[in-house]
């Protein structure tokens, strides 16, 4: 066992016992942490760019840092501590680092989304269609920090929305560069994994998850598929026409400001994180639909991102769609997007490395 981890502070542990689990764009938990002392510590992020086409410039993983540090603070109040963070701004883009102080604050009240941390979970799987409540509706959007708005897609535009995770889905399935983050971030035959997605949090039926470990195992299998038997129509009704589809409504939180910095998207993570766990609060299911936002950001800033010839069109009509669906103006100043519903909770779903794997020697 590291060593730091039989020295650790018993309430610092607790804090951060909690914030691991916050959620992380294919569970990647891009943090370490060194402890400093008793309430400080320095958190090391690390991004995926170099080798994930959906982390583009790191972004998504500067967002599941956000989550880490919102989750940190609320965690940090059921211990009347209130959470200073300050970030490095001398160390590499792709290695976002914090320091990170509790200090005591007996009148912080503890927050309530305290007890959603560890049942917030993704549920890919289908969802009730009943529509949200004003209730529901009215906790979700005061969930939010100022300078975020929610937009909801119900009724006919949800119908587009499912039109645009289908197409998005095509996107991802035909293109050698996602097939290579596909293969190396689920594992197979799992109900629960501490380091990628299990392959039953997928949402597909157990015979196309079987046929779907087979295929993927070599891309010219996909190929093969994909020409020759319509390889991507099983799992993309199953996992993106039904799932959009069997919803109450999808979502997109749009910042006031269009992001740009990475404090933006820490920022934008914060927010995130507590509109999830108030949908938790709520008894409700999520599921992030990150991936339409970073291709259209692709297409916008001109950038290839595959080198398949008919990719890059078929994310420009992806991201006409998306505009068309939100306007050019939010929809490029969206940061988050996702379908909701009332629903069970995942019977399925990724775990976390443990704390002692997390913890770094003091540097
Ligand atoms: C920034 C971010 C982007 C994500 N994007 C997607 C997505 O596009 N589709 C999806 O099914 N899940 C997405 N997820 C969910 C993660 O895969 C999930 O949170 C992670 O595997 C941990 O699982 P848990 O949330 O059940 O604890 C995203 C999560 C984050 C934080």
């Amino acid at each position: 066992m590291n060593k730091m981890a039989h020295q650790l502070d018993a309430t610092l542990q607790q804090i951060l016992d909690l914030a691991r689990w916050a959620p992380s764009g294919d569970n990647t938990q891009p943090w370490r942490f060194e402890v400093l002392d008793q309430r400080r510590l320095v958190v090391h992020g690390h991004d995926t760019r170099d080798h994930c086409v959906y982390d583009l410039d790191g972004h998504p993983s500067q967002m599941s840092i956000g989550a880490l540090l919102e989750t940190m603070a609320i965690a940090a109040s059921t211990f009347a501590l209130e959470m200073r963070s300050m970030r490095h701004t001398d160390t590499p883009d792709n290695r976002p680092t914090l320091s990170i102080e509790f200090l005591p604050s007996p009148s912080l009240p503890a927050d309530p989304l305290a007890d959603a941390i560890m049942t917030r979970s993704v549920q890919r799987r289908a969802l009730s269609r009943r529509a949200l409540t004003a209730t529901e509706k009215s906790a979700l959007t005061s969930a939010l920090p100022d300078g975020y708005r929610v937009r909801w897609l119900e009724g006919g535009e949800r119908l587009a929305a499912a039109r645009l995770m289908f197409g998005n889905a095509k996107l991802r399935l035909t293109m050698p560069e996602a097939h290579r983050v596909h293969a190396s971030i689920i594992e197979w035959n799992a109900r629960y994994s501490e380091d990628r997605i299990p392959d039953q949090a997928l949402g597909a039926d157990a015979m196309t998850t079987r046929l779907m470990r087979w295929v993927m195992q070599d891309w010219k299998r996909v190929q093969f598929f994909n020409t020759w038997l319509a390889g991507t129509l099983a799992p993309r009704l199953q996992m993106d026409l039904i799932p959009a589809l069997a919803c109450a409504a999808h979502f997109v939180l749009v910042a006031e400001r269009k992001p740009q910095r990475m404090d933006d998207y820490i920022a934008a993570g914060r927010a995130m994180q507590r509109f999830w766990l108030t949908a938790t609060a709520q008894g409700l299911q999520l599921q992030p639909e990150l991936t339409p936002l970073i291709f259209s950001r692709y297409v916008r800033e001109e950038r290839v991102f595959s080198a398949t010839p008919g990719m890059q069109q078929r994310a420009e009509r992806l991201s006409r769609q998306g505009a068309a669906l939100l306007g050019q103006a939010d929809w490029e100043a969206a940061v988050f997007m996702g379908r909701i519903g009332a629903g069970e909770a995942a019977q399925s779903r990724s775990l976390r490395r443990p704390l002692r794997d997390l913890l770094l020697p003091a540097q």
